[in-house]
C-alpha cells in the first residue's frame, strides 16, 4: 500500500500553464544584473570591489527627513505608546474602498504633486499592491486574453509580467528611437495600431507611462493632447502610468493627463482615460506597496474595487499614510527637497559622464538616466548590447541595465539608476565609469581578430582596472580627462 502511495506521489503532476510559462519575465537580463548584485554586493570596508546596484529605481535620498517626522510622529504608528490606542480599530476589518482619510490624503498629494491644477475625487481612489497591482488590474477591466495595449518603447520591463502574465493581454509596441528623443508620435501610433490590426490583434488600450521609465522625460501638452485624440479616434483605453510624477527636478513641469481631458478644446470620452499611481518612487516606499487605480469610469472603478480584494494595502499602512501625507507643510518641505537632491546627483553623474565624452539623453526626471554607449558597441545589435553589457556587469562590477530589456529598438542604451545609494558610493561608481571609459576605448583601438576581440579585451581590462585604481582613487570624478573618446567627440 505504501508502496503504490510512494511510486504515484512521485510521478509528476503538471502545473497550470501560468505556472509554468515564463510570463514573469525572469529570464530578462533585467532580472540576471539583480542576481549579479545579489551575490557579490558591493559595501564601501567588507566589500569594496563588489557590485554596485545601478538597476534599481529606488528613491532613498530623502530618508533622512521620512526619519525625523517618524521620530516627531510617534502616534502615526498604532505600535507606539503614543499611538497604541487605535490599535484593535486599525488592526480589526475594515471597508474595501479604504480607509476614507487615507483616500482624501492621497488624493491630496496627487493634487499637490500636479500644482495644484487638478482635483481628485477621493472616493474614485481604489487601492492596489503597488502600482504593479494596479497595471495589472486595469488589464484585467479592460482587456480580454489575446487583447493588446499599444505602449512606446523604450518601456519598463516588468509591464510584460504586470499588465500580460496573468491576464493573457499583450503588450504591441510603438517604436521611438533617438531622432526625435524617442518621443511618440501620431505616425508611429498609427503604424503599431495598423500592424496589430494587420496581425488580427485587437488593440483595446495604449499604456502611457510619463514621466517615463527608463528615459527620465515628461511629455509635453502637445504630444499628451495628440495621445489623447488618438485614443478617442480608435475608442480605446488609455493608462496613463504616472509613478514618477514628483521626482521632477527641472523645467518642464510634469503635466497629467488629468490637466489635458480638463482643458477646453481637448474632445475627449473620460470612460477611456485611468491613471495608474503609487507611493513606491515619489514618496520612497516600495515596502509599503501603496498602489492606486484613478479610473474616470465608473464601471471599471467598481470592478478593479471587487479585485482590489486580492491586493488590498494593510490599514496599519494607510493609517501611517494618512497621517504623514496630511502633514503638507512637511510634504511640501520633503517634495522640494527631494527634487533638489535629485537634480543635484543627476547633473553629478550626467556631468561627470560628459567629461569623458559619454552622453545622456537630456531628462529632468526619475531616479535615473538614459545613457548612450552608442559608439562603445563593436556593431550596432543586441549581441554587442549583451557583450557590453557583461563586461560592465562583471569587470566594472556595475548592475546597469542595457536597452534591450526596456524593447529599446536601438543598441547601445543602458538605463543607470542613481537615487539608491550614498554620495560616497555615488564617487565610487562614477570614478567606475570613467576608469571603463579610458580603458575601454582604448581597448577597442587595439587590433584583435573578432574571435578573441571580446576575451582579450575583458582581460586587458581586468588587469588595468586594477593598475588603475590607485591613480584613480585621488583624482576628483570631475577632473577632465584626456579621453580618446573625449578628442573624438
Ligand atoms: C513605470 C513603473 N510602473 C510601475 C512600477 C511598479 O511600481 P510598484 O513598486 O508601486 O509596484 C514601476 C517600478 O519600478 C515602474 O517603474
Amino acid at each position: 500500500m505504501e508502496m503504490e502511495f510512494s511510486s504515484r506521489v512521485q510521478q509528476k503532476v503538471p502545473l497550470s500553464k501560468i505556472a509554468t510559462n515564463d510570463g514573469h519575465g525572469e529570464i530578462s537580463q533585467y532580472f540576471d544584473g539583480w542576481k549579479a548584485y545579489d551575490s557579490d554586493p558591493y559595501h564601501p570596508t567588507r566589500n569594496p570591489n563588489g557590485v554596485i546596484q545601478m538597476g534599481l529605481a529606488e528613491n532613498q535620498l530623502c530618508f533622512d527627513l521620512i526619519q525625523e517626522w517618524v521620530l516627531e510622529h510617534p502616534e502615526a504608528s498604532i505600535c507606539t505608546a503614543e499611538g497604541a490606542n487605535n490599535f484593535m480599530e486599525i488592526a480589526i476589518y475594515q471597508d474595501y474602498h479604504g480607509l476614507q482619510e487615507f483616500r482624501n490624503a492621497v488624493a491630496r498629494f496627487m493634487e499637490k504633486v500636479r500644482g495644484d491644477r487638478v482635483r481628485f475625487d477621493p472616493n474614485r481612489i481604489v487601492m492596489s499592491g503597488g502600482a504593479t497591482g494596479a497595471c495589472e488590474t486595469l488589464a484585467f477591466c479592460l482587456a480580454d486574453r489575446g487583447d493588446a495595449f499599444l505602449v512606446p518603447t523604450p518601456y519598463y520591463p516588468a509591464y510584460d509580467r504586470d499588465l500580460c502574465w496573468r491576464t493573457g493581454v499583450q503588450l504591441f509596441p510603438i517604436i521611438c528611437d533617438s531622432s526625435n528623443d524617442f518621443k511618440v508620435t501620431r505616425k508611429s501610433m498609427e503604424e503599431a495600431y495598423q500592424k496589430a490590426q494587420e496581425s488580427n490583434i485587437r488593440v483595446k488600450g495604449f499604456l502611457l507611462n510619463n514621466p517615463s521609465n527608463p528615459l527620465g522625460t515628461v511629455l509635453d501638452r502637445e504630444v499628451l493632447k495628440e495621445i489623447v485624440t488618438f485614443i478617442n479616434d480608435k475608442n480605446i483605453h488609455l493608462i496613463s502610468d504616472e509613478i514618477y510624477s514628483a521626482t521632477v527636478f527641472d523645467q518642464p513641469d510634469f503635466v497629467s493627463i488629468s490637466e489635458i481631458i480638463e482643458e477646453d478644446g481637448v474632445r475627449c470620452n473620460r470612460d477611456l482615460i485611468h491613471i495608474v499611481y503609487s507611493l513606491s518612487k515619489d514618496l520612497g516606499f516600495p515596502g509599503f506597496r501603496v498602489g492606486i487605480v484613478y479610473s474616470y469610469n465608473d464601471s471599471v472603478m467598481s470592478c478593479a474595487r471587487k479585485m482590489s480584494s486580492f491586493g488590498l494595502i494593510s490599514t496599519q499602512t494607510q493609517h501611517f499614510v494618512k497621517s504623514i501625507l496630511s502633514d503638507e507643510k512637511f510634504i511640501e518641505k520633503f517634495i522640494s527637497k527631494s527634487s533638489e537632491r535629485l537634480a543635484k546627483r543627476h547633473s553629478f553623474f550626467t556631468g561627470g559622464l560628459s567629461q569623458v565624452g559619454i552622453g545622456t539623453l537630456k531628462s529632468n526626471a526619475g531616479l535615473y538616466f538614459w545613457m548612450d554607449l552608442r559608439k562603445l558597441l563593436r556593431e550596432p545589435t543586441v549581441e554587442a548590447e549583451t557583450e557590453l553589457w557583461r563586461i560592465i556587469i562583471n569587470e566594472v562590477k556595475l548592475n546597469v541595465s542595457p536597452g534591450s530589456s526596456f524593447h529599446c529598438s536601438e543598441p547601445g542604451w543602458f538605463r543607470v539608476c542613481v537615487a539608491n545609494m550614498d554620495d560616497e558610493c555615488a564617487k565610487v561608481a562614477l570614478r567606475r565609469i570613467h576608469k571603463f571609459v579610458l580603458l575601454y576605448s582604448k581597448g577597442i583601438t587595439e587590433p584583435t581578430t573578432p574571435k578573441n576581440h571580446c576575451r582579450s579585451r575583458k582581460l586587458q581590462l581586468s588587469l588595468s582596472f586594477r593598475r588603475l585604481d590607485e591613480r584613480m582613487m585621488i583624482m576628483s570624478p570631475h577632473s577632465p580627462m584626456a579621453s580618446p573618446l573625449v578628442r573624438a567627440t
